[in-house]
């Protein structure tokens, strides 16, 4: 059977739509909003506003790259969630429009289950059972993955996510917004020399509100000593917070993977990206002797190629979704 799946993917700030045929991802197109820099984090009208403007131009690349038609499509893909209401409504009525006016099925795609089943775009993907722990600006969670579309979140963060951490650690250094890649690039130029407290979470929860009020009042004591600290430290300060931040993640996995006696572990999502995250996860899985998965960096960040792939496994199980779907905030694994 022939399976030409468009995925569209646009629950938070970046509008992208991917192209699979058969196993192979054709093309990932990625439109990035830059506006909302200016704001210290992401607006949701204009982040909706801003898909509107780029869904089109994104789908006509998409398409000359994978040099197809519409009418060579199979299926579209979308997700319905979870993520910013107005963001995932451009992104649904788009893929329901394209499937009605073409007469293919419409495919309804977790935006979280997506992040874990980008490990299957590339080879070697995971062994079933696995465990991720999956990291963005959103969301901060360990996946128990038993099948393709079979998961359980064996733990998740209380308040804010990993990805939140660090933006808003980097709101308090004065770094624009997103900060996670500019703390990474100034941690690798620094030496954690700062300490900030690990949180105490029973079980595999994770929290990080107690980390963001320390790293306040550690620079507010700081810098009452000296007003130019952040500016005389601001590497190391960041690699601290880099290293505080990774090693709670960590740490959580190692339990999570104590408790369930797997040793297939991967990491999804934008955190993901992080070079002190992937090489603690590197060393701490040839200490452990665990199986270590990461994805390419494109595919650790929001796009459409890992909603190409969770939606290849829909399409093949037969599942599709009524054209009256509509888009979830919050929708769970
Ligand atoms: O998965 P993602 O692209 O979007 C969401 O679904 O949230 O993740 C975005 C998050 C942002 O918080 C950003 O600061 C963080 O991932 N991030 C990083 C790095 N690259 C992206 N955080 C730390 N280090 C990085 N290299
Ligand atoms: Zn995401």
């Amino acid at each position: 059977m022939s399976n030409t799946i468009l995925a569209i993917e646009s629950s938070c700030d970046d509008t992208s739509i991917a192209i699979i045929h058969n196993d192979a991802i054709l093309v990932n197109k990625v439109a990035s909003q830059s506006i909302h820099e200016k704001y210290g984090g992401i607006v949701p009208e204009v982040a909706s506003r801003q898909h509107l403007v780029n869904i089109v131009p994104v789908l006509d690349v998409a398409l000359k790259e994978a040099n197809l038609m519409m009418r060579d499509l199979d299926a579209i893909a979308v997700t319905r969630g979870p993520g910013l209401l107005g963001s995932l409504l451009v992104g649904v009525s788009f893929a329901k429009a394209l499937a009605l006016s073409l007469k293919i099925p419409l495919i309804e795609v977790n935006h979280m289950q997506a992040h874990v089943l980008a490990h299957f775009i590339d080879s070697p993907s995971p062994s079933l059972p696995f465990l991720c722990l999956t990291v963005s600006g959103g969301h901060t969670q360990i996946v128990l993955i038993k099948d393709s579309l079979e998961m359980e979140v064996i733990g998740q963060t209380r308040d804010d996510a990993a990805g939140e951490a660090y933006d808003k650690s980097g709101k308090m250094l004065g770094l624009p917004y997103p900060a996670g890649p500019l703390i990474d690039k100034k941690a690798q130029l620094g030496k954690p020399i700062f300490q900030f407290p690990e949180p105490q979470v029973e079980g595999l929860d994770f929290s990080f509100s107690g980390l963001k009020t320390a790293i306040r009042y550690f620079l507010r004591d700081a810098i009452k000593v000296n007003p130019n600290f952040v500016d005389e430290n601001l590497n190391d300060i960041c690699a601290s917070i880099q290293d505080r931040i990774n090693t709670i993640l960590v740490n959580k996995i190692i339990s999570a993977a104590k408790k369930t006696g797997i040793s297939e572990i991967a990491i999804a999502g934008g955190v993901s990206a992080n070079s002190g995250l992937r090489s603690l996860m590197k060393s701490t899985a040839h200490e452990l002797g665990w199986n270590l998965y990461i994805p390419q960096f494109q595919y650790c960040t929001d796009n459409a190629a890992m909603i190409a792939q969770a939606a290849l496994f829909k399409f093949q199980k037969g599942e599709f979704a009524g054209l009256d779907i509509k888009p979830e905030a919050r929708l769970v694994i």
